[in-house]
């Protein structure tokens, strides 16, 4: 593919700008800091016994994660310099050769609205838990079997419809869910800087001092129980990290393709990679500010928060009350809203404890779900030419039901299972494999490394660009393919076979493609009006 040539951007007009520098750094730290890294990660983690996935983990950091990052950035500036915030519009400019260029922002569109739907949902669980938290309402006891029944019961797994039949009002988990989704759109009303940037810089340190206290009770916990000196802090932190793997070698654990793709899945849902989200963000940057350093230091913040705090704090704290037991084959939402619980009701100072994990979780969900709608907002904006008032309408009619589609198929969260990984783990995927290649060989190495750079407070060397152009596509579609393999010979946790066998499943993925559809036409209507609008430039005067 050829090279673009390079095009000096030129500031347009009367665009939002973020405010200050650590407030973008904050808001795509924000974005980035979520419940991937405080329920996600260690889940995963404990599912694939802790030392080997962090093997497949911290090369997928280094390899994709924060080599891709630069790219977005740098691609957002780009496009945002000539005009664009959306997808679409910054693929177009990016790619002028091929008209097809701003449908492939499609999944820019795709990924972080449908993410938002079942995101926003467990945003109201966290709000909720911390409620009842701090109301006592989880004192449920030393039974794990009567949290799991309230957490049933509570997200109305037992059977499709439960939440919204079974109550003759409205359900708790929906009333959370109704306040987080306000919540969002008042905030994305408000607009970049005053909605976004404001936010965060309030959420972001707030929820990190929430986190340093939880993880000071966890690391003092000591030895519970004297008559088990085995259930300790150390070992605790041991069972997340060292390499234990039961009737397999070490080698053995690393040929589980699964897990690599978990691991690389779990790099970009963590930094927000691959979502379509940095890449507008970033679009409301000046010419010259700097993406270098900022972007590096996202990352870094965001990979403190996942390992540094979400590492030490829920598997330690389980395994100390429980054992190894109490966390195995657990799941994320077991793990987080049926162990931990119970292990706040066994802690001293649990409730109060309890009640800041369960806050935090929220404080680091809204500044990541309100990144899924900027995106959108951005094409109804600079693509129908619409207001704020009216494109926050109907993206919150759009999301709405989608997370009311969510709340409906509710029984064993089969729809939030299905757009999880068909959009949230093979979506993103695909999208980043296509940033990738639009980056190293559409924009063209020397272009896009220098564009990383300009303005930079530190230099990006140039062999990143060269990681980007051969190294990243290849591990990305080597990944993919040994995880296409190994799904369809998969005896278990196959979705290939849940999407044949359930119609739950397959309604889902159908509610997918009508969502696609929807944003490929509003995608057609914007480039006949950018087409329209170029004509009428080449023509004045
Ligand atoms: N990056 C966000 C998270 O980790 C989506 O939850």
């Amino acid at each position: 593919m050829a090279e673009t040539t390079p095009v000096e951007p030129s500031d347009a007009p009367k665009m939002e700008r973020w405010g200050t520098r650590l407030g973008v750094i904050l808001a795509v730290m924000g974005s980035a800091v979520g419940l991937g890294n405080f329920l996600r990660f260690p889940g995963k983690a404990a599912q694939y016994e802790g030392g080997a996935f962090m093997v497949p983990y911290f090369v997928a950091l280094l390899v994709l994660g924060i080599p891709l990052a630069w790219a977005e950035w740098a691609m957002g500036r780009f496009g945002g310099c000539k005009g664009y915030n959306s997808t679409p519009g910054i693929y177009r400019t990016l790619w002028r050769k091929n008209p097809l260029a701003p449908y492939c922002g499609v999944l820019g569109l795709l990924v972080p609205v449908v993410i938002y739907m079942y995101y926003v949902f467990i945003e109201g669980w966290c709000l909720a838990y911390a409620w009842y938290m701090l109301t006592g309402q989880l004192t449920l006891g030393k039974d794990a079997a009567e949290y799991g029944k309230f957490f049933d019961n509570f997200i109305g797994s037992g059977s499709n419809g439960l939440l919204v039949a079974q109550h003759g009002t409205l359900a708790p988990a929906v009333i959370f869910l109704l306040i987080c989704f306000v919540l969002n759109f008042a905030l994305i009303f408000r607009g970049i800087s005053k909605g976004i940037e404001k936010f965060c810089l309030i959420a972001m340190p707030m929820l990190v001092v929430c986190a340093i206290i939880v993880l000071i009770r966890v690391l003092t916990l000591g030895t519970p129980d004297p008559s088990r000196p085995d259930l300790n802090v150390l070992n605790g932190l041991g069972y997340l990290w060292n390499a234990h793997t039961t009737n397999k070698t070490f080698l053995e654990s690393l040929a589980n393709g699964q897990m690599w793709l978990e691991a690389t899945g779990q790099i970009f849902f963590s930094l927000s990679v691959g979502f379509g989200v940095i890449i507008t963000y970033s679009s409301y940057l000046r010419r010259d500010d700097d993406i270098a350093l900022s972007s590096l230091t996202s990352c870094a913040g965001n990979e403190f928060c996942e390992v540094a705090l979400g590492g030490m704090i829920t598997v330690p704290a389980a395994f100390v009350f429980l054992g190894a037991a109490g966390i195995a084959g657990k799941g994320t939402f077991g793990l987080g809203f049926v162990t931990l619980p119970m292990v706040f009701e066994m802690m001293p100072l649990g409730r109060f404890v309890g009640f800041l994990f369960f806050f935090l979780l929220f404080l680091a969900a809204v500044t990541s779900s309100l990144s899924m709608l900027q995106p959108a907002i951005a094409l109804l904006e600079e693509g129908l030419g619409i207001g704020r008032k009216a494109s926050v309408a109907l993206l919150g009619f759009i999301t709405l039901i989608g997370s009311l589609f969510v709340v409906y198929f509710s029984k064993g969260l089969i729809a939030l299972d299905t757009m999880d990984f068909w959009v949230g783990t093979v979506g993103i995927f695909i999208l980043a494999f296509f940033q990738v290649i639009l980056f190293g060989w559409v924009m063209g190495l020397r272009t896009g490394v220098e564009e990383i750079n300009r303005g930079g407070t530190i230099r990006v060397p140039y062999f990143v660009g060269l990681v980007l152009k051969f190294v990243a596509p290849l591990y990305l579609g080597g990944v993919l393919v040994t995880f296409l393999y190994q799904s369809f010979t998969a005896k278990e946790g196959n979705y290939f076979l849940t999407l044949r066998d359930s119609r739950d499943a397959q309604l889902t993925v159908a509610f997918i493609v009508i969502v696609a559809i929807l944003f490929l036409l509003l995608i057609g209507q914007s480039v006949k009006r950018w087409q329209k609008r170029e004509l009428m430039a080449e023509e004045s005067p």
